[in-house]
């Protein structure tokens, strides 16, 4: 494989925690890779309802801690929660500062959310529901301004290359519009690297991930040799819009925040008796119910009529757009909802400064487990996290650098096409993730899910997209099946309650995960 040196801080991945990084790194070289772009396909630039922040009069972020530790169902690093939470109002009055142009009240306080397992409105926003779109739209000014950072769109990393054990390289090839892969790799040398993507929700049949985000970033660390974090939790969303679309488009939380109420066809509440929270109990119990009632042809629907009733068409302008386009009037008529993969609340394992278990390795955001979220992440903490720990992994990645000396621009040589991943194979993967690993499991069809993976990947060995999307689909169904009680995002129908005592978190290398 062709060889590049670059002499930067090579970022992978263009979100929220991505663009920080390469920000908080100024002027230190920094090259950003981006499988598109910029701004379009992050997960980030999805996010509907916003951030998590302590940032009301009333509120403090010992509360804000204490809540996310409550979510988080018994694995929550306590001390990563009340650190994140301390610094979540000077990172909102960073972004503040950029220009994102947070939903402010007439006495210029910022308008906070309310959204499920918060015990106050927390969450700032952006538009009412397009908080992702209006940060990465200030970022990314930002880092079109910042000369030392250089920008490669329409590129993806797809491998590491490590020498005398440190990571010392990244593989990249130009993609496709698509997300596919369009090239052979090239791979360009860096003192410093952090990963920065993530998301697996493409390895799921319904999704609310944009297209291409499918397990490729914890896959490409795992097959390095990266210690992987409890990733059998994968939170499914509740109220993703289910109209026909892949992937779905979200109805956000702050919905139900705002009166919203979850039913069946026949009009009966859905969450009535179920938790004391009803339609804001923590979002696994809600899309549990969700997903049952699916499954018993009740046909759950979002019921906004009533409440915020017309004020969804300005307040909500993202989800009512979603609805219209497709002939339903949500300030009428309920939305059709379903259970869908949201967010992938494992990962590389992370340290408090975002380092992962391989030398030269960083990593923040969704591909990141630092153990703030435990085995169910509190809403809207995930934004949170990314910029924290960019911030966190871009002052640590600093020391490893010799200068801030400019380094020349990174030119990729023209590359060999390859074939695209072939799609009869990723939509068995899907099948089989959301058959065996979806939001309700047992040990026959985990084990169903792992003999199908390994029968797709042998399938699909000249693909290295394909093979990092199966490296992460292994170790989500082999720690789901290790696990053996429900917790969290990860239920299982034949040990359907907690395991007694404390619980722990899981940790797995993808070669003792091919072995079970
Ligand atoms: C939502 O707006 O409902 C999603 C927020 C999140 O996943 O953190």
């Amino acid at each position: 494989m062709r060889r590049l040196a670059t002499g930067r801080v090579v970022i992978l991945g263009a979100g929220i925690g991505g663009l920080s990084a390469a920000l908080a790194l100024a002027p230190r070289p920094v090259l950003v890779v981006s499988p598109q772009v910029l701004g379009e396909g992050a997960s980030s630039a999805w996010a509907q309802g916003g951030i998590a922040a302590a940032m009301g009069p009333s509120d403090s972020a010992a509360d804000h801690a204490r809540d996310t530790v409550g979510a988080g169902a018994g694995l929550v690093d306590a001390a990563v929660a009340a650190a994140v939470a301390g610094e979540a109002p000077q990172r909102i009055r960073d972004l503040t500062l950029l220009g994102a142009p947070f939903d402010r009240d007439p006495a210029g306080g910022y308008v906070l959310s309310r959204e499920a397992a918060h015990s106050r409105p927390r969450v700032v926003r952006i538009g009412g529901d397009r908080a992702g779109a209006g940060i990465m739209r200030a970022l990314i000014a930002a880092i079109r301004a910042t000369p030392s950072v250089q920008v490669l769109e329409g590129v993806a990393a797809c491998g590491l290359h490590l020498r005398h054990g440190r990571v010392a390289g990244a593989e990249l090839m130009r993609i496709g519009a698509d997300g596919a892969a369009a090239s052979r790799p090239v791979c360009v040398t860096a003192p410093a690297i952090l990963l920065a993507g993530g998301g697996a929700g493409g390895l799921f049949a319904v999704t609310t991930n944009p297209p291409g985000i499918a397990g490729q970033a914890v896959g490409l660390a795992a097959r390095a040799g990266a210690l992987i974090a409890d990733a059998e939790f994968v939170q499914f969303h509740p109220t993703a819009l289910d109209l026909g679309r892949d992937p779905a488009p979200l109805a956000t939380e702050a919905l139900r925040g705002a009166g919203a109420v979850l039913r069946d066809a026949s009009g009966a509440p859905i969450m009535a008796g179920l938790h004391p929270d009803a339609d804001l109990a923590p979002r696994d119990v809600v899309a549990r119910a969700v997903f049952a009632a699916a499954r018993a042809g009740r046909r759950p629907v979002l019921d906004a009529t009533q409440a915020p009733g017309a004020a969804i068409l300005q307040e909500f302008p993202e989800v009512s757009r979603a609805c219209l386009a497709a002939g339903i009037d949500p300030a009428r008529q309920p939305m059709p909802v379903a259970a869908a993969a949201h967010y992938h609340i494992g990962g590389v394992q992370s340290d408090a400064r975002g380092r992962s278990s391989l030398p030269g390795l960083w990593v923040c955001g969704e591909a990141a487990c630092t153990g703030l979220h435990g085995a169910n992440r509190l809403a809207s903490n995930g934004l949170l996290e990314a910029l924290v720990f960019a911030r966190r992994a871009a002052a640590d990645m600093a020391t490893c650098l010799p200068s801030a000396a400019p380094s020349p621009e990174v030119v990729l040589p023209p590359l060999r096409p390859l074939p695209p991943p072939d799609a009869a194979l990723v939509l068995r993967l899907r099948q089989a993730m959301t058959a065996g690993a979806g939001v309700i499991r047992d040990a026959a069809g985990l084990s169903r899910c792992l003999a199908e993976i390994a029968e797709i990947e042998a399938a699909a060995r000249a693909c290295p997209v394909l093979v990092n999307m199966t490296a992460t689909a292994t170790l989500i169904a082999a720690a789901a099946l290790l696990r053996r009680e429900s917790r969290g995002a990860h239920f299982r129908s034949d040990f359907p309650r907690p395991a007694g005592g404390a619980g722990c978190r899981s940790r797995l290398t993808l070669q003792a995960a091919l072995e079970i």
